[in-house]
């Protein structure tokens, strides 16, 4: 590996399939273990000797670009939203990864305190979004006891862990599939390019020929 490597940093799971797209038209082509589901390996080399790229969990993604380990990487809005990293700049939406950040709750409740934002008191919220989830209730006047979860979060409110949940929904078929329905949208959600302030200055050109490469296939012109 190449000490002057430019890290790009990319989020395992579902938005790292649509990003496969996206290197392709901006002619970065990882190596071939980059795209073996078996491989051990964290950090990728790529046809351009000064590009390398790593893969890790989205939340990881923003932690890795805002202490500049990484200088790019893609992200989620919904993850730049609960860290505000002020070391962050997000100059491009990349159009994939669309969901939005919900308000969840039992189907079936009989508590229609629940179903209505304007009744909510004291209520405890199982998300993996704390510091988003606070501010939300915040403004509401409701103060909200936060469960930390990482995944699995529908769980939460069938096993009477938390009366709500905040998290994403795409298709709406998590919830529906563990008797949960949406009570309100926070917020509509896509990833973004993502770059750390400094390595913009130090190593701007580079950068900037990157980010130019992703800008030129999102323009309405490259898609005609
Ligand atoms: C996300 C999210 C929901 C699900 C929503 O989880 O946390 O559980 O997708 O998608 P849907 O509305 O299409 O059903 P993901 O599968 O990314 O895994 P995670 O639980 O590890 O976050």
């Amino acid at each position: 590996m190449n000490n002057n490597s430019l890290i790009l940093a990319l989020p395992k799971g579902r938005i790292l399939k649509a990003c496969i797209p996206l290197l392709e038209k901006a002619n970065i082509i990882p190596e071939p273990a980059f795209f073996d589901a078996d491989s051990r390996l964290l950090r990728f080399k790529t046809n351009d000797p000064e590009l390398d790229i790593i893969r890790v969990r989205s939340f990881d993604v923003a932690t890795f670009v805002a202490f500049g380990t990484a200088s790019l990487g893609v992200c989620g809005s919904d993850v730049l939203m609960e860290f505000d990293y002020p070391d962050i700049y997000a100059p491009l939406d990349l159009n994939i990864g669309h969901c939005r950040l919900s308000v969840a709750q039992l189907a079936n409740t009989k508590d229609k305190n629940l179903g209505d934002p304007a009744r909510w008191s004291q209520i405890r919220v199982a998300t993996k979004y704390p510091n988003l989830t606070r501010r939300f209730f915040a403004k509401k006047g409701v103060q909200a006891d936060i469960v930390n979860l990482h995944g699995a979060m529908e769980l939460a409110p069938v096993l009477k862990l938390s009366h709500l949940i905040i998290d994403l929904v795409d298709t709406g078929s998590t919830l529906k599939a563990n008797g949960l329905q949406e009570v309100e949208t926070i917020v509509d959600v896509s990833s973004r390019l993502i770059i750390n302030r400094t390595a913009l200055k130090t190593q701007s050109v580079r950068i900037n020929a990157l980010t130019e490469r992703f800008r030129q296939i999102l323009s309405p012109q490259s898609a005609a």
